[in-house]
């Protein structure tokens, strides 16, 4: 999966963690293999920052503007970010779930229980869809629309190539617009029922409720379409499935080891502001950090063992540390309990097809067809 995504930087990411955990590479950077000094550098925000050459502001802010949490720091993003939190509280995130997730995989569910074959690629790319669609004003019929747009945005980065090109720019601006253009009108009406009206609500102005609008679509809806459809198929293929059908409580475990496993946010880039040190290396300003939580958090061992205890540094890598540390993880994580819960209780499944989405920013499954396990066939 991982060769169809990226045929020739993944080979060199691995290689490179072999080399050792801190490896400078021409042209692309200081890469960071090892999970406690990746979560040194997240953490030293006077060194690192997401601002500087290299970083993902450079990257994203022709697209997105200069307010989006994921290309700011400092006071004005501690400022977004703890007035977005009210967003993402158990109890707006169990709301949000009722109105959009059930809908969505209620037919899902009597596909399933028909016996039918269902693709839980488009499932997921249906439920990130809806969720995108409810966090800019759109009406969550208008998922595929939201998914669209978002993921077209996502869709003009290469991990190979640090900067956008100008024709990249406009692509992404034109499909940001169709999620920004809804989430104005909400925002104006101040409707509190809308995300964006809440936003306002919340004592956000426009510009950044915008911002937060943008910052959605591009961290939370190709990251769930890969990761979804990979934990079915690993808890499928693995007798997971039925085990959780016998014992949810090791949800949240089988949940974190596919993460582990499968890391759906595979690098995180910062940009040097002072003379620093990771591990025995020493990195100058304006030097590029990318590190490779995939190596991080794998740790050279892939197989997918939910009954593991991932060492401190490693655990919850895979969404992050320190002041970015992923905002949206309680609806991501409720997003993915959602899905999981049906394919559980439809188990045991059987994976009748499945293709690897190829040269795609985020590896995952084009297709991923499941169908019920008939009794006796096992
Ligand atoms: C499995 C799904 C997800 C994974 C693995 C994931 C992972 C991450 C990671 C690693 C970061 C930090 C990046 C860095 O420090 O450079 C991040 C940031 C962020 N994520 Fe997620 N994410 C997921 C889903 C979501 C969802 C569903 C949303 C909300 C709609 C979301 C919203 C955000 C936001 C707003 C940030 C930026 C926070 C900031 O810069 O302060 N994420 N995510």
């Amino acid at each position: 999966m991982w060769l169809g995504a990226h045929p020739v930087t993944y080979p060199l990411v691995r290689g490179i963690a072999r080399l050792g955990p801190v490896v400078r590479v021409p042209r692309v950077g200081v890469v960071v293999s090892d999970a406690a000094l990746a979560r040194e550098v997240l953490l030293d925000t006077e060194r690192f920052t997401k601002t500087g050459p290299g970083s993902p502001a450079d990257l994203w802010t022709p697209v997105v503007g200069p307010s989006v949490l994921l290309n700011m720091e400092g006071r004005a993003h501690a400022r977004l970010r703890r007035t977005l939190s009210g967003l993402f509280t158990p109890r707006a995130v169990g709301e949000l779930c009722a109105r959009v997730a059930a809908p969505q995989l209620g037919e899902l569910r009597a596909e399933l229980a028909a016996g039918r074959a269902v693709d839980v690629v488009a499932a997921a790319k249906r439920l990130a869809g809806a969720v995108i669609a409810e966090l800019v004003g759109l009406d969550p019929l208008r998922a595929a629309e939201a998914f669209a747009a978002a993921s077209a945005i996502t869709g003009v980065v290469q991990l190979a190539r640090p900067r956008l090109t100008a024709q990249q720019v406009a692509q992404g601006r034109a499909a940001l617009a169709r999620l920004t253009g809804p989430a104005v009108t909400a925002y104006r009406a101040g409707d509190p029922a809308t995300v964006p009206g809440r936003m306002r609500e919340l004592g956000l102005t426009e510009e950044e409720a915008l911002g937060a609008v943008a910052a959605f679509a591009l961290t939370g809806t190709e990251t769930l379409v890969s990761y979804v459809p990979r934990l079915a198929a690993l808890a499928a293929g693995s007798g997971w499935l039925e085990r959780l059908a016998a014992d949810p409580s090791w949800t949240d475990a089988v949940i974190a080891e596919g993460l582990r496993v499968t890391v759906p946010s595979p690098v995180m880039l910062r940009s040097v502001t002072a003379p620093a040190r990771i591990g025995g290396t020493a990195v100058r300003p304006g030097e590029r950090v990318v590190i490779a939580t995939v190596s991080a958090a794998q740790g050279g061992d892939r197989r997918f063992d939910p009954q593991r205890r991932p060492a401190q540094q490693v655990a919850g890598l895979w969404f992050g540390a320190g002041p970015h540390f992923c905002l949206g993880m309680p609806l991501a994580l409720a997003e993915i309990r959602a899905l999981l819960d049906v394919l559980v209780t439809a188990a045991p499944l059987e994976i009748v097809r499945r293709r690897v989405a190829r040269r795609v920013l985020i590896p995952g499954y084009r297709e991923l067809l499941v169908r019920r396990r008939a009794c006796g066939m096992s």
